[in-house]
């Protein structure tokens, strides 16, 4: 039995949320492989509106387990405050919610820190989420962060008690003005970590191999987006973990080999949240239309996207980093009533046209180059099967499958589990 992955290609934002609540039904085991609370997955089912931040998308199917991985990093605050939303919900989350021993905690100092050495940037700011996430992989890779697994431990309010002297340490090494009480801030993560050991804590590499020598399927669920990726995205503007596939393999322990299909979603068009270039950017009527029928608001922070045409430039670098045997394609329905729709499918850069990602797209160095099409007036929001949909969309389509040589698979027409055409 394979694993399959599904994961955003461009900024975020793409809809993961949605898709994996569509094909949760097709899957044992849904497993989030990295990101932490930065991550806002909306799914909209009956009639509600569903925000989730480290719980996997898979949570609101009765058959399915959900995995936290050990790539994921948990603030136990915003944890609690994601599980006791879903009170009312009559889920087991004893039994259909485990988490890694080996994910990493957002202390509160973490997020202290995310603040500090944003405000530290002034105006070079990377526009984090001040969620923590950087400070706390920091604190992986450097060998000093704690782990659900330490929650366990005799020793933990020591090693917590250590790191966080350390970390108010350093806050006043960044000599910026933060207003906190570090008792309150303790006092409430307290009580996530009280909520947190009411779960299941197991050893998930362990688990998730023995899922899939016993013939479970799993399907992976990223956070963010490629061109976040602290490798392969837009540096120093990304997040600080892998959001590529192979994120998957160290966020979840399963081996390269054991990779199936790799789902790309992306939208129609681009978004993004915060700072950091954006080649195709739109600072006109079409690009605030695009806000506005898009409803661009990040579901975590709530601030408005950036938003712009389809680059295929970077969506093949995507699909390629990323090895794609299917894309899923998101929010068309936002593109209706356009007249012209472009696609940037190459950019000027130093004076040549090339049809790659370079080292630098910043304004200053990339102009994109676009093809023009044909747009479609039709409202596709209770359309239900591909037969319906306009033929000016079938050639958007079409023509996005031959650039990036992987077809679309999925092209979903509205925010709902429902409003979603397979092809
Ligand atoms: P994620 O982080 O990739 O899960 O995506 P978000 O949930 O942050 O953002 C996607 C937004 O688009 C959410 O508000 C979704 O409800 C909404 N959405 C998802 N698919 C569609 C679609 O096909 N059409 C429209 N109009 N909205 C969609
Ligand atoms: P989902 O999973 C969109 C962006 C932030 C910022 C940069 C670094 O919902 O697609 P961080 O807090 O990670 O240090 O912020 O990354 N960012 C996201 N943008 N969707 C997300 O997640 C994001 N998670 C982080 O806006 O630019
Ligand atoms: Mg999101």
């Amino acid at each position: 039995m394979a694993i399959n992955l599904l994961l955003g290609l461009q900024w975020g934002d793409e809809g993961k949320g949605k898709i994996v609540d569509v094909l949760t039904g097709d899957y044992d085991i849904i497993a989030r492989f990295q990101g932490g609370p930065n991550a806002g997955h909306t799914l909209i089912f009956d009639g509600y509106k569903h925000v989730l931040h480290t719980i996997p998308s898979g949570i609101f199917h009765k058959t399915a387990v959900n995995v936290v991985g050990n790539g994921v990093v948990i603030d136990p605050v915003i944890f609690k405050r994601e599980l006791d939303n879903l009170d009312k919900f009559d889920i087991d989350f004893t039994t259909k919610l485990l988490i890694s021993r080996k994910a990493h905690l957002i202390l509160p100092t973490h997020r202290l820190l995310d603040a500090a050495s944003e405000t530290s940037k002034g105006k070079a700011k990377i526009g984090s989420t001040l969620k923590g996430i950087g400070p706390t992989y920091m604190d992986k890779t450097g060998r000093n962060g704690l782990r659900v697994g330490d929650l366990e431990m005799e020793n933990w309010e020591e090693k917590y008690k250590a790191l966080t002297k350390k970390h108010i340490r350093m806050i006043d090494y960044y000599g910026v003005k933060l207003e906190y009480d570090i008792a309150e801030l303790e006092e409430e993560f307290n009580e996530g970590v009280k909520r947190l050991k009411e779960l299941t804590f197991i050893d998930s590499e362990e688990y998730l191999n023995n899922a899939l020598k016993n013939g479970k399927s799993i399907l992976a669920e990223g956070a963010q987006g490629s061109l976040l990726d602290v490798d392969f995205g837009t540096y120093p503007f990304v997040t600080s973990s892998n959001t590529t596939a192979a994120g998957a393999c160290t966020g979840l322990g399963i081996a390269p080999n054991k990779i199936g299909d790799v789902f790309g979603i992306f939208k129609a068009y681009t978004t993004r949240v915060g700072s950091g270039p954006f080649p195709t950017e739109l600072f006109d009527e079409d690009g605030a239309t695009m806000a506005k029928v898009g409803h661009e608001f990040g579901a975590t922070t709530g601030r408005p996207r950036r938003c712009g045409w389809l680059d295929l430039v970077a969506l093949k670098y995507a699909a390629q980093v990323n090895g794609v045997t299917q894309l899923m394609m998101m929010k068309g329905d936002v593109l209706s009533g356009f007249d012209t729709l472009k696609v940037c499918t190459s950019y000027k850069y130093k004076g040549e046209e090339i049809s790659h990602l370079p080292y630098n797209i910043e304004p200053e160095n990339v102009t994109p180059i676009y093809s023009e099409f044909k747009g479609w007036q039709a409202d596709l929001t209770q359309m239900t099967t591909k037969e319906e949909l306009p033929q000016n969309l079938m050639e958007y389509i079409s023509f996005i499958e031959k650039e990036v040589e992987v077809p679309i698979k999925i092209v979903s027409v509205g925010p709902d589990r429902k409003q979603t055409i397979l092809r």
